[in-house]
């Protein structure tokens, strides 16, 4: 494969894109903020999606080959092999949580959640009336045992654990003894783990994602992946649904209609980009590894006191920007001074005072304007 696919200008990403991420702000603002990537389309999963435009091919979808798709990358990956014919199709990753959070917890239970962490969690479970209950990351963004215990002790039986496998915003990858430290404790205090993969495919080449039902300790959990985040599709929206070999039941309590939302095309192009984006997400990984490198480098010229939390997957970096004295909101003095929008870290975290997220997956051109821009803004 040739040429770059995190390659664009400035100019074309301006011309080309209709996203939030490019139309939110002001032409002038430069953004590195929401979790899309300025990629350039994989071939599989646009010849798939135009020839199924071209052919009509564009009913209500049939899942089987998504499920086996997705069985089959996941076994030459992470030599996991969970079984197709007990996934579901549903309409993305998040109205699945949604809808698992109603079937798996009485009104008024409990959702419990490891922030910092993936800012949408946060306002799915105030729309379903849950109460939210908080088990931080620690200092070094890794579950802490200690804490997940005392959040389940509080949250108590019927509730469910939001795990997000690797970890949006620190690009954290837990660990095979982590996790089955969790799913110990989970089920000791009757807390259903859902955990949520979408990035697993972009975990660095250095470490190793484990995913959460192959632990023997996880029966009892149900994950929920997705292509959207790996191959840039968020626009072709679809997951699926993976129960525990002790959750089929619990899985099973989905109506049937929360089936009916997933989208043809979209699952067509999922399952293209698991059978053949193969090399398609090697070379993007590795152009994530050296844009990672690039920004590392460019804050320490540039902006030598924001400290940027190691991460092992997803092209999303944690600054802790508090020696900057830009108050609690770093993101909305970046964006108003520099015009350049990063996510504020009070998203992932209320109390994340000093944070931001900066979204790397972009041309090294917006990379480096982009911290040019922020050390503008504390000359
Ligand atoms: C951890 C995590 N889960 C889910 C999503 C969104 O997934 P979907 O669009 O399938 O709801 C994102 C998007 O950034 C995410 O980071």
């Amino acid at each position: 494969m040739s040429g770059r696919i995190l390659g664009a200008s400035l100019a074309q990403l301006r011309t080309t894109r209709t996203s939030v991420k490019w139309r939110f702000f002001e032409p002038d603002v430069l953004p590195v903020w929401v979790a899309e990537m300025d990629a350039r389309p994989c071939d599989a999963i646009v010849d798939a999606v135009s020839a199924a435009l071209l052919r009509g091919d564009t009913g209500y979808t049939w899942a089987p080959p998504f499920a086996q798709a997705f069985a089959g990358f996941a076994d030459e990956r992470w030599g996991w092999g969970p079984e197709p014919d007990h996934m579901l199709v549903v309409p993305d990753v998040m109205i699945a949580v949604s809808e698992l959070i109603h079937v798996l917890t009485p009104p008024g239970g409990a959702v419990v959640v490891s922030p910092p962490v993936y800012d949408s969690f946060f306002g799915f479970v105030e729309s379903t009336r849950r109460r939210l209950v908080s088990a931080p990351l620690d200092e070094n963004g890794r579950l802490d045992a200690q804490t997940l215990e005392a959040a389940f002790r509080e949250a108590g039986p019927e509730s469910v654990y939001l795990l997000c496998s690797p970890h949006n915003p620190t690009g954290t990858v837990h660990r095979a003894a982590e996790l089955a430290v969790l799913a110990t404790l989970a089920d000791h205090y009757g807390v259903t783990v859902i955990a949520d993969e979408i990035h697993a495919p972009l975990t660095f080449a250095d470490a190793t994602f484990v995913p959460y039902l192959s632990l023997p300790e996880a029966g009892a959990g149900i994950a929920l992946v997705s292509a959207s985040k790996s191959w840039n599709i968020a626009g072709l929206k679809s997951a699926l649904a993976i129960p525990g070999d002790d959750a089929r039941g619990r899985l099973g309590r989905l109506h049937e209609v929360v089936r009916h939302g997933a989208n043809h095309l979209a699952v067509i192009g999922q399952t293209a980009a698991y059978r053949r984006g193969g090399d398609w997400l090697d070379q993007v990984n590795r152009e994530i590894a050296e844009n990672r490198a690039l920004l590392v480098d460019l804050l320490a010229t540039h902006l030598p006191a924001i400290r940027v939390m190691p991460a092992q997957a997803t092209y999303l970096a944690w600054l802790d920007c508090r020696e900057l004295g830009l108050g609690d909101d770093p993101a909305a003095v970046f964006v108003q001074r520099g015009r350049v929008a990063l996510s504020s870290g009070l998203a992932y975290d209320p109390g994340a005072a000093g944070f931001a997220r900066f979204n790397f997956a972009t041309s090294p051109e917006v990379i480096t304007e982009a911290v040019e821009r922020m050390a503008g803004t504390v000359r």
